[in-house]
């Protein structure tokens, strides 16, 4: 079988089987590597999927997603995120990443370039490989301008054969987000291009930064040319569902788009739908709880690093995740990584996962109950301390 070395195993599933391991032995290890919420499906969706399979909803549906989901969506798209969004826009998905997937899929063609940023998901490199192996990917990195888009960078990246932007907020791994002053400078950049912009939302609903959260498809200059794409997995613990879903305003992208979904995937599981339509009719009190832990895990990270010879932070704005600077202790992602692990059962993610140069890099996760995190970064302050001291 023909696949790039680009495109290695997933992140989350090398890094779950490592747990696993771990946890067989009898080890109790402190996860900082989860990049999942730590709470349990909320009871009105699992009952909403469970009445949904009792009622019939088991055999194939609507490949666009069910009538009243794809309603919802649009009218959570217009009410919350000012995108001039029809039900017939949208398409919901097994998963944002296969939303992703199929953005990709319909967008690029050999020779073209898709743009993104560095460090970002780890999918997102194979994902443009996988959907075009003859598209040059070009990767912007985040560090000139401490995580915020370069915008400069994308300006030159940009040529007539790019076709696809890649951008992320709240971002994964870094936890920074996008502000109106760079969407407004977005909108210009790209206004005499053919690139289509794929904005993935999917940390939306976890944002602790105090500021809204901005949809660039929002942008009267953006709207025609934006994908946006946003899911149920983060905000509702709800990974292991799979379902997703992209906003398409092209009327051709969409068509391309809904041909490729129907041949790989003919619908989204009808009854999962119906948890879907049940999450976004959760008491807004359940996510609001949840974001305020995000948070507090985000001031105890910072807390416990105040001072550290070795590691530093910056303050995350939405997401699950903080970027941890290592390069004062000399040491790779890996090797920081496993020393932590072994030494104080600490489980954190090695910054190279996101990107070549981010060996400098960790990334911790705050999904956690607060003593769990408290416990882990307390543990990581010491083991970086120590560092210093040879
Ligand atoms: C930035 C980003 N996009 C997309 C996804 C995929 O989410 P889903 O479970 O909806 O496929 C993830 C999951 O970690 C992510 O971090």
């Amino acid at each position: 079988v023909k696949i790039s070395p680009e495109i290695q195993d997933s992140l989350e599933i090398r890094f779950r089987s490592t747990a696993r391991d771990l946890n067989r032995r009898g080890e109790r290890i402190i996860s900082l590597g989860l990049g999942e919420p730590g709470f349990a499906t909320p009871a009105p969706i699992i009952d909403a999927a469970a009445q949904a399979m009792r009622d019939g909803h088991t055999r194939y549906s609507n490949p666009f997603g069910l009538p009243e989901l794809c309603e919802r969506i649009a009218s959570k798209l217009k009410d919350e995120n000012g995108i001039d969004a029809k039900a017939s826009d949208i398409i919901v998905t097994p998963g944002s990443k296969m939303a992703l997937s199929l953005a990709l899929g319909a967008i690029l063609s050999p020779g073209d370039q898709a743009i993104y940023v560095t460090p970002c998901y780890p999918s997102y490199l194979p994902q443009i490989k996988i959907s075009e192996a003859d598209c040059v990917a070009r990767a912007i990195d985040l560090r000139r301008q401490d995580f915020r888009l370069d915008l400069d960078a994308i300006a030159a990246a940009l040529t007539p054969a790019t076709k696809a932007l890649i951008i992320n907020s709240p971002h994964n791994p870094t936890g920074a987000m996008i502000g109106r002053d760079e969407i407004e400078a977005l909108a210009d950049i790209l206004s005499a291009s053919q690139c289509i912009l794929i904005s993935d939302e999917i940390y939306e609903r976890l944002n602790f930064s105090g500021a809204p959260h901005i949809s660039p498809a929002s942008h009267d200059k953006l709207a025609q040319r934006t994908i946006t794409i946003n899911g149920f997995s983060k905000a509702y613990s709800m990974t292991g569902w799979r379902i997703g879903y992209l906003h398409v305003p092209d009327r051709d992208l969409l068509r391309v788009i809904s041909r490729l979904h129907q041949h790989l995937n003919t619908n989204t599981a009808a009854f999962i739908q119906k948890a879907a339509l049940a999450a976004l009719d959760l008491p807004p009190e359940i996510v609001a709880g949840y974001v305020a832990t995000l948070a507090a895990n985000d001031r105890a990270l910072r807390d416990a690093l105040a001072g550290n010879p070795t590691v530093s932070v910056r303050p995350s704005k939405g997401g699950l995740f903080a970027f941890v600077n290592i390069a004062a202790s000399g040491q790779t992602s890996d090797a920081f990584a496993t020393g932590l692990l072994e030494r104080h059962r600490v489980a954190v993610t090695p910054g190279i996962l996101f990107g070549a140069a981010w060996d400098d890099h960790i990334r911790v996760s705050l999904a956690s109950s607060r003593e769990e995190v408290a416990a882990g970064v307390a543990r990581l302050a010491d083991f970086a301390a120590q560092l210093s001291h040879g």
